[in-house]
């Protein structure tokens, strides 16, 4: 059914917030390491080449010299550090398949997140999943190689936003989408992923829900329950680039061409797609298919990662960069690993109050 209702922000929001005070305390208590040699030579060559091999059909051999460097001191840091790198599918294949420990989608990655058996975390993804994964771990350091790393939905809603909203709507349960501010998900009744958010809103047994903040999630979950939205007008801005009209245009030049879409993505591409899933969801269907020829209608990196790991699938590249997931390189890592840049802080009280609504999420019986 078509959503209830979907309310506006009242105004732009910016994004990230300001470093908290003590930013410089993951340093104090780990101290600073030297900065490794990252000079390219036949011995860098030799220990990296097994990594190489993962990579060559998307990375050129001629900028192999300048990663593999970075690639060997970190994994020699992660030793040293005891830290695990969890990676995002968007994050480039240098990243995603020569230094991550994990990789995934939200709700794997914050599945991941409650396992892990080491000191330090690196989130290389966006903010509100390194937020995710503090949550998780209060006791753990978690670093994230660039604080400005953010997302056009979480910065479209705060926690007074939700206040209001439960004011307007009294006793009518609010699901959040997990990319939003800790501050959000504090003031949230459960979150979800694109990979769960069906099965979150109709655990709630309510006729009514707040689904907050993507409005197009909202509207795709809507299509598929007979749970009443209400939704907010939040937005993905690499997902709400693509249009119906450019899909259909691909469609017709080859009518075989296999669409697969993110539900972040606008119903009029949705509507064009012969799936719709999150972004593991994706990459699990072209696996289990194996097309010819795929357009993966999402951030950019995600269909490198999956051409290095199959490599006689030929992909359709309409394709959008996420300028926020863009901004996690090797050398920023580095920088996190040597530096202890940047820790992640929470209020406790806020972290409290959003593992309720995280942890509800992840624990939802299957
Ligand atoms: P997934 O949970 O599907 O990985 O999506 C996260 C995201 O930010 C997509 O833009
Ligand atoms: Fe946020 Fe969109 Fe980037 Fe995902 S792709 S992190 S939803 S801005």
């Amino acid at each position: 059914m078509p959503i209830m209702e979907t309310l506006d922000p009242v105004h732009a929001r910016a994004f990230p917030p300001a470093p908290p005070a003590g930013a410089h305390e993951a340093l104090r208590r780990f101290g600073p390491l030297p900065t490794p040699s990252l000079e390219w030579n036949a011995q860098v060559e030799r220990e990296t080449a097994h990594l190489y091999e993962r990579v060559k059909s998307v990375v050129p051999t001629i900028e192999w010299p300048f990663f593999a460097p970075y690639v060997r001191a970190i994994n020699a840091l992660k030793k040293e550090r005891n830290a695990v790198i969890l990676a995002h599918n968007y994050q480039t294949p240098e990243i995603y398949n020569c230094v991550a420990d994990f990789t995934g989608d939200s709700l794997q990655l914050a599945r991941e997140a409650t396992k892990v058996d080491a000191d330090i975390i690196v989130q290389c993804g966006v903010h509100f999943m390194a937020e995710t994964a503090k949550i998780l771990n209060p006791d753990k350091t978690v670093l994230i190689p660039d604080l400005k790393a953010g997302c056009s939905l979480a910065s479209s809603i705060t926690g007074d936003d939700v206040r209001l909203l439960r004011q307007r709507f009294p006793g009518v349960p609010v699901v959040t989408y997990v990319n939003t501010s800790a501050e959000v998900k504090a003031e949230s009744d459960i979150c979800c992923t694109s990979s769960n958010a069906l099965q979150v809103v109709e655990s709630l047994g309510a006729e009514r829900v707040i689904f907050l903040p993507d409005e197009y999630l909202a509207k795709y979950i809507a299509s598929q329950t007979k749970v009443k939205i209400i939704a907010w007008k939040g937005h993905c801005e690499v997902h709400e680039r693509f249009t119906g009209d450019e899909l259909r245009r691909v469609r017709e030049a080859d009518p075989s061409v296999q669409i697969i879409a993110h539900p972040e993505c606008p119903p009029d591409v949705i509507a064009v797609a012969d799936y719709t899933g999150s972004t593991s969801g994706m990459i699990d269907w072209v696996r289990k298919r194996m097309p010819k020829r795929v357009v993966m209608v999402t951030e950019c990196s995600m269909a490198d990662n999956v051409h290095a790991e199959l490599p006689d699938v030929e992909f359709v590249r309409p394709c959008n960069l996420c300028p926020h997931m863009k901004r996690i390189t090797l050398p920023k890592i580095l920088d996190s690993l040597l530096n202890m840049k940047e820790e992640v802080t929470i209020d406790p009280a806020i972290a409290a109050k959003a593992r309720r609504a995280v942890e509800r999420m992840v624990y939802l019986k299957s």
